[in-house]
Formats: C-alpha cells, sequence, structure tokens
C-alpha cells in the first residue's frame, strides 16, 4: 500500500513483528509516536516463514487504521530484503528459553539469528541506521549483530534497559508519593538481567536528592531487587512477559536517541562501553546517557560508592561471561 507523502518516510524494520511485543509496538510508530507526529514511517517486518501469515494479519490491520504517517507495510522471512534501505532496526524476535534449554543453547540460538541480522544490516542498512535490541538476552544479542556489521559504527547498536529505568521510576514515585515527572536522573547500570543494578544516589524528586528520602534498607531489600526482578514478577503474575511496557520502552529508547533528552535529566540505555566507569570497552553495558543530536554519550564524572561499585561490577562481570561464552561458541570473535 503506497501514500503520497510531502516528507521522505523513515524505514522502520521490526523483527518478531508476530509476536506479543510487536503487536503492541507496531500501532505505536505508525501513529507517529516513534519519531513525531510530522514523520511520516515505512514499516518492514520480518518473522519466520511459520509466523509471516499472522504478521500479514498485523499489516492488515495496519492498513485498517489509516494512519495519515503510514506510508506502507511489508512482510519479509529474508533478513537482506528486510533491512534493506533501514533507518531505525527494532529487533525483538529472539528465540525463547524453553524446557530443558541451557544457557549457552539459548546464546547460540540467539547467536544464529542475530549474527545474520547483523549482516543484513551491514549489508544493505542506510547510513544513519540505529539498531535496538529488546530480545533477549538483549546485551548480548545486541554484541552479536554489532560485531557483525563492520562498516556500522558501533554506537549505532544499543541493547533496551528503557523498561527497567521506567520501572525504577514508577517504583520511586509510589514510595516518595511524587508524580513521575518530577523524578530526574535514576540510572539503569550493567546487564538487562536479574543483574542489573538500578542506581538512586544521583536521582532527584521534585528537586530533592532521592538518597536524602529513603533509608538503605528500603534500597537494598526492597527497591532494588523489585525493579530488577520485574520482569519474572511480571511472568508470573500475567502469566506472559511484558509486552505494552517494553514495546513503549522501545518507543521511548528511539524517541530519546532521535529527539534528545530534557535539559537537566539523564536516561538509560545499552550503549558499547569506551571504558567509562571501569566497564570494559566494546561490551554492551546500560549507563546513564544523554542523547544529543542523535547521539549518546555517557554522563561522565559521577561519583560511584562502594554500594554502587561492587553492583556495577557484579552485573559487569555477568556481561562478561556472556561474551566468553558466545567466543566459546565461535558466534564472535
Ligand atoms: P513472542 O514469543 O510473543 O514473539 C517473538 C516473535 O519473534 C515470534 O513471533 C517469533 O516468530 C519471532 N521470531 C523468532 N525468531 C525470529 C527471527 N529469526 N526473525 C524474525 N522473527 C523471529 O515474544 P515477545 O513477548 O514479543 O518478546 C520478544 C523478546 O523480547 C523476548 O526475547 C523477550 O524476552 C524480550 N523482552 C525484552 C525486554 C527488555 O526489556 N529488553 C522486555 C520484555 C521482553
Ligand atoms: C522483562 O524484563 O520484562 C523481560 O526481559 C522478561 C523476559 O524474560 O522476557
Amino acid at each position: 500500500r503506497q501514500k503520497l507523502m510531502t516528507k521522505t518516510p523513515v524505514t522502520v524494520t521490526v523483527t518478531g513483528a508476530a509476536g506479543q511485543i510487536g503487536y503492541a509496538l507496531l500501532f505505536r510508530i505508525a501513529s507517529g509516536h516513534l519519531l513525531g507526529a510530522d514523520v511520516p514511517v515505512r514499516l518492514r517486518l520480518l518473522e519466520i516463514p511459520a509466523a509471516t501469515k499472522a504478521a500479514q494479519g498485523t499489516a492488515m490491520e495496519l492498513d485498517d487504521c489509516a494512519f495519515p504517517l503510514l506510508a506502507g507495510v511489508d512482510v519479509f522471512d529474508d533478513p537482506k530484503a528486510a533491512f534493506d534501505g533501514v533507518n531505525v532496526a527494532l529487533l525483538v524476535g529472539a528465540r525463547p528459553r524453553t524446557k530443558g534449554m541451557e544457557r549457552g543453547d539459548l546464546l547460540e540460538a540467539n547467536g544464529g539469528i542475530f549474527g545474520p541480522q547483523g549482516a543484513a544490516i551491514n549489508a544493505g542498512a542506510a547510513s544513519d541506521v540505529r539498531v535496538l535490541v529488546v530480545g533477549n538476552p538483549a546485551n548480548t544479542n545486541a554484541l552479536i549483530a554489532q560485531q557483525h556489521a563492520p562498516d556500522v559504527p558501533a554506537d549505532r547498536f544499543t541493547a533496551m534497559t528503557r523498561l527497567d529505568h521506567n520501572r525504577a521510576l514508577a517504583q520511586l514515585a509510589a514510595k516518595l508519593q511524587v508524580p513521575v515527572a518530577e523524578l530526574r536522573k535514576v540510572t539503569i547500570w550493567g546487564n538487562h538481567s536479574a543483574t542489573q543494578y538500578p542506581d538512586v544516589f544521583h536521582a532527584e524528586a521534585a528537586g530533592r536528592a532521592v538518597k536524602d528520602l529513603v533509608d538503605q534498607a528500603w534500597l537494598a531489600d526492597e527497591f532494588i531487587p523489585r525493579v530488577a526482578k520485574r520482569g519474572a514478577e511480571i511472568i508470573e503474575v500475567r502469566g506472559a512477559s511484558s509486552a505494552a511496557s517494553a514495546a513503549s520502552a522501545a518507543i521511548d529508547h528511539v524517541h530519546t536517541w532521535v529527539n534528545g533528552t530534557a535539559e537537566g535529566d539523564w536516561t538509560s540505555a545499552a550503549i558499547v562501553s569506551d571504558g567509562s566507569y571501569g566497564v570494559p570497552a566494546g561490551l554492551i553495558s546500560s549507563f546513564p546517557v544523554t542523547s544529543t543530536g542523535g547521539k549518546w554519550e555517557i554522563v561522565q564524572g559521577l561519583e560511584i560508592s562502594e554500594f554502587s561499585r561492587a553492583r556495577i561490577d557484579a552485573s559487569v562481570a555477568e556481561l562478561q561471561e556472556e561474551r566468553t561464552a558466545v567466543q566459546g561458541l565461535g558466534l564472535i570473535k
């Protein structure tokens, strides 16, 4: 389906388009929430062959919404075709862990997905391509894709910890009885896993230091584990992993990346480390970040307490173990 538009549409490729996050994500992209209310988009949906029919059904529904910004929708089962000319790539589709699967099996199965997708992005993406990996294990999947795209600047590959960031904001807002909009400078460090470290030591609530408003026991025993294990809690209560909140966080991540962070605030994103805060260079780890001119920058100069240091190190150690495991499997060099 083609429509006449004045601006050139931005090409957005979504993998795992027939999955539950895909279903929550696509309609918000098509209605202008990803890039802005005046930016037309062309959607390219990638699925495995068994799910392309379901993706076609979603494409029909997208048509039926008559979104003024939607320039077209195409469905693919071939990564090369799906990523041809892509400006924004949302890598959502991944192999979930099934019964009896070891961690190595999961990493290997996902290496088989994210390696070829990285290579396809390398071969055909637009020069301004920006990639967000949502599919788990998100940081290491992003690393695999990035390592298969040597011609794309490494800083274009990111993994999602915005959901963890948003969960931290929601928990703090409830605890302090302040609106989410009054919170600033919360950070998620490390891996999108239960080892992540949600850090409020530099955070502000309505202009006051959060660390003066909460006690250490609440932080260590309630807030940090609550945020870090929220994904598992949602699976337990909902009976399926988070979908609409994950889609919403993906929208937030790309919107901030393209349109910038608010003055006096930062957000969290897993980006390629430059060695800041002792995180080994090359790992895709979550940091406090700002975005200016379409580029993430790590917030520098933050004082890191012993309490924080131990937790950052633990999550970074897990990322290093994952990197070593995928190197051992021959998925990256
Ligand atoms: P889902 O099982 O509903 O959908 C996944 C879809 O991906 C399926 O339709 C499947 O056919 C497709 N897929 C599998 N391999 C593919 C490939 N090679 N190419 C294209 N598509 C492929 O899962 P979901 O609930 O939508 O979740 C998707 C992923 O997001 C999972 O890995 C989940 O763990 C992860 N997740 C991450 C976060 C985060 O914060 N980073 C949050 C929630 C979920
Ligand atoms: C989440 O944080 O909700 C997900 O990453 C959980 C999962 O394992 O899919």
